[in-house]
């Protein structure tokens, strides 16, 4: 397996090593699994070397691995937005990574903020490669009392149908009973129209899975009220990003939370990592939670043929966490990151 490796800023270095780590340990155990790693210094260090966030060949480049796992992008030195546009953006958009698979799972041992009666356990498909992040828009009429500025959200029904189709498919192979659609037609009257009538007319083909349109503000409310009753969400773009942030607090946190950038098709890379960003509040002090990005190696795993290792990896993690013993700050404990990372990988050991 061909793995490109971008660690990135931040905290992302620090956590990529946990995960690192993992990898390792698994091809040492098992000789079947060939890891051919190469890391990729493109970041935000990097764009202060050489003016860019990757080399302008980097797509390319990179089309020629099996697997992206990626880390974290941000630093106060470079614009938010041109470390976004210029490296995570282009990647999704250019491989067609057009499902963001969120977890909204409750791992053994971790409590949730709610009260509830059953664990968590649902995931969020996020539209990934159109919608409200488009380029398109402009500001106008700068320095004047009239300045405004539009941004174009983008929607096309190829995009909402491709995106949908993949969440009724999990829904219909993994026996679950409704898909949550997260909406706000009454407000956006043409996009989000067209996201419930597409959405709508896919899920005709799924008589047997009940299609639940909600508006995203009262999904976010339910989230809260109710989470243990979801099964499958889809969402467009910018809604699946706040929805997943939501849904990684209610499940213990934004260092608990993977995500998989995927090309269902595989004509192209897919890109796997930790929903959260750089840290820098934390960053530097080796006390961010590293289970984020090692879960997103582990999906890696999955996703590129070998659940068996990922579930090696998903049984340490829980074991570890179930033990209460070893845990970073996030979780109340006083462990650093590479205890984390020590404590799995015994447990993968154990196994
Ligand atoms: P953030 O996700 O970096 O941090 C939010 C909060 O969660 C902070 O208090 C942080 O300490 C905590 N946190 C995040 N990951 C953690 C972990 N593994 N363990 C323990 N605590 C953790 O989001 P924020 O602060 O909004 O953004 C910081 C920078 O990251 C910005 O430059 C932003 O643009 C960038 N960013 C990058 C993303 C990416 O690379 N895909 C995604 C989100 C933000
Ligand atoms: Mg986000």
């Amino acid at each position: 397996m061909k793995l490109a490796v971008m660690a990135g800023d931040g905290i992302g270095p620090e956590v990529m090593n946990e995960a690192l780590k993992v990898l390792n340990t698994l091809s040492s155990l098992d000789s079947t699994l060939q890891l051919e790693m190469e890391e990729l210094p493109w970041s935000s260090a990097y764009y202060m070397e050489t003016g860019r966030m990757m080399p302008a060949d980097a797509l390319s480049y990179l089309q020629h691995f099996d697997a992206i796992l990626f880390g974290a992008i941000g630093d106060a030195r470079v614009p938010d937005e041109v470390t976004i546009w210029d490296l995570i953006m282009p990647i999704r958009k250019e491989f067609q990574q057009y499902v963001n698979v969120r977890p909204v799972k409750q791992l053994k041992g971790v409590a949730s903020p709610l009260d509830t009666k059953a664990p968590i356990d649902f995931v969020v498909f996020r539209e990934n490669a159109e919608g409200e992040y488009s380029h398109m828009g402009g500001r106008m009429y700068g320095q004047t009392s009239q300045e405004m500025a539009v941004q174009t959200t983008v929607m096309t029904k190829a995009g909402i149908r491709r995106l949908s189709r993949y969440g009724f498919d999990y829904a219909r192979k993994h026996g679950k009973k409704t898909v949550t659609s997260a909406t706000k037609s009454n407000a956006i009257i043409h996009t989000m129209k067209l996201w419930d009538d597409v959405v709508r007319e896919v899920g005709q083909e799924y008589p047997e899975i009940r299609l639940s349109p909600v508006y995203i503000d009262a999904l976010a409310a339910y989230f809260i009220n109710r989470p243990e009753s979801f099964e499958v969400v889809i969402a467009s773009n910018l809604f699946g990003d706040i929805l997943t942030d939501l849904g990684a607090g209610i499940v213990g946190g934004l260092g608990l939370s993977p995500s998989a950038n995927l090309n269902p098709e595989g004509q192209f890379p897919s890109m796997f990592e930790p929903i959260h960003g750089s840290a820098p509040d934390i960053s530097g002090k080796g006390i961010a939670n590293p289970v984020a990005q090692i879960w997103s190696a582990a999906l890696m795993l999955e996703h590129n043929g070998r659940p068996d290792l990922s579930d090696l990896v998903m049984n340490g993690m829980e074991a570890v966490l179930a033990e209460q013993e070893i845990r970073t700050p996030d979780l109340g404990g006083k462990s650093s990151t590479a205890d984390m990372g020590d404590a799995i990988i015994r447990a993968i050991h154990a196994h």
